[in-house]
């Protein structure tokens, strides 16, 4: 075979893989979401969103409640958990909340005594939305050992223990969904390391729960949805076509779920942008996301200056 038949071949195999690809996400965003199978008669099912007091969490709450879902709104601070709990009921009064407390950032044995707060709610639906990063923009010796820890702790590992201690409640009240908060940092964003080495960990725990649970023949969805810039309670970026509001991500979200994959890209806009980063060169990507970084940063301190 000549070089260029060689070339040839491997630029039709390549355009076949994307073409693929880029036709199983459109199939995905236009195909109706099977959300309605975790809540079949419409108001018995119970959600439970982590780290719902504001941004994308609060934003499922709103998009679970306006689909008939009841909803255990997570959080570490009570007083706000009451006050959000008060404006949705206000606004989906047929709904019914409750309310946990648990600082992701600092988890102990108490987080399996989570069930017996779910008592004989019918749970279908555990959405890992809490998450986030404290101490953007640096670098990692220039975090401290309680820095990493909470990064990993709220990113992470509350993830893997309240789905550890709820999985059998999921399990026994099947079908049921469990929808994992993962970032575009997954791509390994530099000046976020810890951040994005927990979205990492984020989507492999969720391929591997999704195996585990099909291997023994549980009707537990897994999905992971990978989340670029979306405007919320600590991104105060402004709006536009490619930065979504946090009700908007997370209705887009709600609607890729039954896709038939463990991860996908919940909003198109940011679908664009990883299929970008995956075009480019690492050196180029390097270059690029540290420019980003670096103008994100200018940005946020802008707006701190603007408001002491
Ligand atoms: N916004 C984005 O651009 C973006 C991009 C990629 C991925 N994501 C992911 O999307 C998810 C939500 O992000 P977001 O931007 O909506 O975050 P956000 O606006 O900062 O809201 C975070 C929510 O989690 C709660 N929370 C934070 N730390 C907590 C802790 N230690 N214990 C309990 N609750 C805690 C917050 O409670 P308080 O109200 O008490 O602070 C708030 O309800 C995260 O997993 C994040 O990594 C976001």
């Amino acid at each position: 075979m000549s070089i260029s038949s060689a070339f040839c071949y491997v630029g039709a195999a390549t355009t076949c893989y994307w073409t693929i690809q880029l036709a199983r996400y459109l199939y995905c965003c236009i195909r109706p979401s099977s959300l309605p199978r975790y809540n079949p008669t419409g108001k018995d099912a119970w959600a439970l969103v982590t780290g719902a007091t504001g941004g994308i969490g609060f934003g499922f709450a709103e998009e679970l409640s306006e689909r008939g879902f009841n909803v255990f709104l997570h959080g570490r601070n009570r007083e706000k958990l009451s006050r959000r709990q008060e404006e949705l009921q206000a606004k989906f009064p047929n709904i019914k909340y409750k309310i946990i407390v648990s600082d992701a950032a600092d988890i102990y044995e108490d987080v399996n005594l989570i069930p017996n707060e779910i008592g004989d709610a019918k749970l279908t639906v555990l959405v890992n939305n809490v998450g986030g990063e404290t101490q953007a923009y640096r670098g990692l010796t220039e975090l401290s050992y309680q820095d990493v820890r909470t990064t990993i702790n709220t990113n992470a590992t509350f993830m893997t223990q309240i789905t550890r201690v709820l999985l059998p409640v999921l399990e026994k009240n099947g079908p049921s969904l469990i929808l994992n908060i993962s970032s575009i940092a997954a791509y390994g964003m530099p000046f976020v390391p810890v951040y994005s080495g927990t979205k990492g960990f984020v989507e492999s725990f969720s391929r591997a729960l999704d195996a585990e649970v099909k291997a023994r023949g549980q009707d537990v969805e897994v999905l992971a949805i990978r989340v670029g810039s979306v405007r919320s309670q600590s991104n105060d970026v402004d709006v536009g076509l490619l930065v979504p509001d946090s009700r908007t991500m997370a209705a887009a979200s709600l609607e890729r779920v039954g896709c038939g994959l463990p991860l996908i890209f919940g909003y198109w806009g940011h679908a664009i942008a990883g299929v970008s980063l995956d075009f480019s060169p690492r050196s180029f990507m390097i270059k690029m996301l540290a420019n980003t970084m670096d103008s994100l940063k200018k940005q946020a301190e802008e707006r701190q200056a603007k408001r002491n």
